[in-house]
């Protein structure tokens, strides 16, 4: 049987409707903290249980009977808060007894990243790798479903795209093949104490986004480059909570420094195809 956490969340639900086509739907447990959120799952045969990051106990017996786990981790961004929340899953799974446990970590994992999130996935994976327990980390780059996000409304009407990236490139991955890769990896043999960067070739600066978008939009967009001061004060402009400032100009600082600019093969052999790239999503969302 294999647990999945954030179950009721995007990449939860991709990974789950991936597994589907490969296990019996009461083979997954969707592990929850509101069960309500997760009535289609239940509709679709698979075991709902409830479990909380912060009550360990609530983890322990949603996780009975699971030989894997796979820990998606929390939106929670205070760094402490984060990594004693991922322990307490880890825990949980040994309490549980669960053989393997995967866990969603980043590209390029560091405690001196300025992607708030990087600090705290470094500590789990140095927490699950003391764990004891048999693991497979998936560090993934930033999801091309973020870009629209990053776009915002405003870029094609004033055919002005900003960024603070730099010549920063980033390499990009589409959530819902996330999950299926996952779902792949859950369901075959050879994954245990693997790390992949789940960041696949080739990787795009902002300029070649707004280039791309241009291109598949039939809307001329300009690439205008700002300081990451810029940026925070446009984004603080538009009414936006400190912490999703202080997020998001990390986040691009981090681009600027190529953090997410990788190469790696592991996500198309996991996925057992090319995964979809810039031009073929920004198409999708955007094309005439
Ligand atoms: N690579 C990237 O570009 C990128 C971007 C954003 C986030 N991420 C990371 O990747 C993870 C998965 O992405 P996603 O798009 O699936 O995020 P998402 O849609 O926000 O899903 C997050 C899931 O975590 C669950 N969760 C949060 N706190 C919890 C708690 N205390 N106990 C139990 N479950 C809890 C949420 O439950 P509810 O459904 O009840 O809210 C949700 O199911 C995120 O949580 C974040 O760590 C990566």
């Amino acid at each position: 049987m294999i647990a999945i956490t954030g179950a009721t969340g995007h990449l939860g639900q991709a990974t789950i409707q991936a597994l589907l086509t490969q296990v019996p739907a009461s083979e997954i447990i969707a592990v929850v903290r509101d069960p309500q959120k997760a009535a289609a799952l239940q509709a679709q045969g698979v075991q709902v249980r409830p479990g909380d990051y912060n009550d360990q106990a609530s983890l322990t017996a949603a996780f009975a009977g699971a030989d894997k786990v796979l820990l998606i981790s929390t939106v929670e961004t205070e760094l402490e808060l984060r990594r004693q929340q991922h322990l307490n899953a880890i825990e949980a799974a040994k309490q549980a007894g669960v053989a393997h446990l995967i866990y969603t970590s980043v590209v390029n994992p560091s405690a001196e990243s300025p992607f708030v999130a990087s600090p705290g996935h470094a500590a789990t994976e140095a927490d699950l790798r003391a764990s004891g327990l048999s693991y497979t980390i998936f560090r993934n780059t930033l999801y091309l479903d973020l870009l629209p996000g990053l776009i915002g409304e405003s870029t094609l009407p004033s055919g002005k795209y900003h960024s603070a990236a730099g010549k920063g490139k980033v390499s990009y991955a589409l959530r819902s093949e996330i999950g299926e890769a996952l779902a792949n990896a859950m369901t075959s043999s050879g994954h245990e104490n693997q790390v992949y960067d789940i960041a696949p070739a080739p990787a795009y600066s902002m300029r070649d986004v707004a280039q791309t978008l241009s291109e598949v939009s039939g809307q001329p967009v300009e690439y205008v480059a700002i300081s990451n001061d810029d940026l925070k004060a446009a984004l603080r402009q538009h009414h936006l909570p400190e912490p999703v400032v202080e997020l998001l100009a990390g986040m691009t600082q981090a681009m600027e420094q190529d953090e997410f600019n990788l190469d790696s093969p592991a996500f198309e052999q996991l996925l057992g195809r090319k995964p979809t790239n810039l031009q073929q999503f920004l198409a999708s969302v955007y094309g005439k």
